[in-house]
């Protein structure tokens, strides 16, 4: 099955069956503040799959290293738009590279999807943490890259 070029596994979406309910308004409205179609993710038993527990409560800032399977479950990598190098830490690279904290690493201090989507933010220009008001995303480049000249 196909949502907006999504394409989601059947039993995958049997299982979220319940909760995807509200996807054909999703796919009915063509507004730009449709549904959150990641509005699940507030689910109880999704919580583990990003956050590393201590005790019985979801940590709020460590992040599983499996957080990207999660995303890959319904998006292809060729439909991600720009491609980035993913799962490598910043701090290591030739440019040691420092990463303002808002923008999340994994428990391995890896960048992951989440490093710039949100996942309990608003349904903003493609779920980036950061973009300038004309929705540009420059300034999230610029956040670990700095200015280009
Ligand atoms: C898809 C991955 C994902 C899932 C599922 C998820 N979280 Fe999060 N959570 C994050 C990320 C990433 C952040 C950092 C802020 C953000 O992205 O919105 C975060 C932040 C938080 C915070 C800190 C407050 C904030 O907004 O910064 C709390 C508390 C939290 N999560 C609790 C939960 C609970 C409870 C669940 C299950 C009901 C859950 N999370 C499910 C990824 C996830
Ligand atoms: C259960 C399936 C599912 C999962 C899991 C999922 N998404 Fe999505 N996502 C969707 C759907 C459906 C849309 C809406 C697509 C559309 O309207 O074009 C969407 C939209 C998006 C968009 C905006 C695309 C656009 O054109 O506006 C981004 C970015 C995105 N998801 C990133 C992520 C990331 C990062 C993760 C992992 C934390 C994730 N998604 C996990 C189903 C999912
Ligand atoms: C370095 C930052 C960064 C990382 C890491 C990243 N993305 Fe994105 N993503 C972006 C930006 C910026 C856009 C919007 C512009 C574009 O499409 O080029 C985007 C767009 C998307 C879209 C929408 C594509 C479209 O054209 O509709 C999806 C889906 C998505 N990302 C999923 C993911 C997933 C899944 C991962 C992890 C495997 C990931 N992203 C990792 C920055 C990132
Ligand atoms: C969280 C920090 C972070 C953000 C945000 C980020 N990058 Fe990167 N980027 C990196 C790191 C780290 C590398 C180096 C990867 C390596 O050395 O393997 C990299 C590598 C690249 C490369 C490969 C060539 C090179 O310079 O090494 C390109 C191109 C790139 N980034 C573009 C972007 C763009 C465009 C954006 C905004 C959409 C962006 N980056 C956002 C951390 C980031």
């Amino acid at each position: 099955m196909k949502i907006r070029g999504v394409r989601i596994r059947a039993g995958f979406l049997a299982a979220l069956a319940g909760v995807l309910c509200f996807a054909p308004a999703l796919v009915a409205s063509d507004g730009p503040r449709r549904g959150n179609p990641h509005a699940y993710f507030r689910n109880t038993d999704q919580c583990p799959k990003c956050h590393i527990s201590t005790g019985s409560r979801p940590d709020p800032g460590r992040f599983s290293t499996e957080a990207d399977a999660v995303c890959l479950e319904c998006h292809k990598k060729e439909s991600m738009g720009r491609s980035h190098p993913g799962n490598v830490r910043p701090e290591e690279t030739p440019r040691k590279m420092k990463v303002p904290a808002d923008l999340r690493l994994d428990d391995d201090g890896r960048i992951m999807c989440l490093t710039c989507h949100t996942a309990h933010g608003p349904n903003v220009s493609y779920f980036l943490r950061r973009s300038s008001p004309d929705g540009g995303f420059e300034v999230l480049c610029e956040a670990c890259h700095g200015k280009q000249p």
